[in-house]
């Protein structure tokens, strides 16, 4: 297709790219596309996967303090995971032209942003749970709708990484439901986590939608399927019957059920804490670049002990 394609004149690919769109079918890597509908795809996906690399650390900061084998073992296979969404996102990234050194120098240089939701600490064991629960919650509430994103690549990541993030996020419940029926202590500490985490996550949905101008055309491509606050909206409906199975209240004093509407009201969001913490004045911002750069630094003989056998055994050459 692709000798066909790059024969046709501009304005018959460019319909050729609408009527895809339009149809509900998939952009594939090959195709033609608007140079802003690329930068666009670039842009989300790589701050969708420095989010995942660096939403490692604050969760591996507990792995060698989990309070037994089996919940260690969880962990270490949840905060791997992260690494291979990073993994299946930068390569999605990469069949746009971007290439995965170039995203992650942009990263390292603070060109490029995270969700700002890990640029907050992990101060008790609790707050793995609440992180799970909420985060990887958020997480999945925001990522389901783009398995349906146009262009595929990006689509077909978004599947596997849904399944995960739902382990994820069932871990994180399931631990919160533990302590929520243990000690006093156990209880307070769930509570607490609840507490310091309820607002960040949804601040995960990002910038109110009179306040995000790029969404109408991310969702006239179809890269978008719904607003931010719908999803936040979404979000709440889902986690207020959950925390009441929990036992948790809900940091929120305006959180009631509007029968009208069919959903849950609740309070406003600090923006002005979200942008600051996005800008860089959160209380880990500075932690989490330079632990990046670091363990960046520090894997460099591996990146270079991984290109030298390439060379030498060239893909398919042993089999
Ligand atoms: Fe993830
Ligand atoms: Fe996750």
């Amino acid at each position: 297709m692709g000798t066909a394609v790059s024969a046709e004149p501009e304005r018959a690919r460019a319909e050729d790219f609408e009527r895809t769109i339009a149809a509900d079918e998939r952009i594939e890597p090959r195709d033609w596309m608007p140079d802003a509908y690329r930068a666009t795809l670039i842009r989300q996906i790589a701050q969708h996967a420095h989010s995942e690399i660096i939403g490692m650390q604050p969760e591996a900061n507990w792995i060698t303090r989990a309070p037994s084998l089996r919940r260690k073992a969880i962990l270490i296979a949840k905060v791997q995971d992260e690494a291979g969404h990073g993994l299946y996102l930068y390569g999605a990234a990469e069949t746009l032209g971007a290439s995965r050194a170039e995203l992650l120098g942009k990263l390292h240089t603070g060109r490029h942003k995270y969700s700002s939701i890990f640029n907050y600490p992990t101060l008790t064991w609790a707050d793995v749970g609440a992180i799970g629960w909420l985060v990887d919650g958020a997480a999945i509430t925001n990522q389901v709708p783009l398995c349906r994103c146009s262009y595929g690549p990006y689509a077909r990541a978004m599947v596997r990484i849904c399944k995960e993030e739902s382990f994820h996020q069932r871990q994180g419940y399931e631990l919160l439901h533990t302590l929520a029926r243990g000690t006093g202590a156990q209880r307070a500490m769930a509570q607490d986590a609840v507490d310091r985490w309820w607002w960040p996550s949804l601040m995960m949905f990002g910038p109110p939608d009179d306040a995000s101008p790029r969404t109408a055309q991310s969702m006239a491509w179809k890269i978008k399927r719904h607003t931010n606050d719908e999803l936040r909206q979404r979000f709440v409906d889902i986690c207020v019957p959950q925390a009441e199975a929990l036992g948790l209240t809900l940091p929120d004093r305006d959180l009631r059920w509007n029968e009208e509407r069919g959903h849950w009201d609740f309070g406003a969001v600090d923006w002005d804490e979200f942008r600051a913490v996005l800008s860089g004045g959160g209380p880990c911002n500075e932690q989490r670049l330079d632990q990046r750069r670091r363990a960046h630094e520090e894997g460099a003989w591996v990146r270079e002990a991984a290109a030298a056998y390439a060379a030498k055994h060239p893909a398919g050459a042993d089999r």
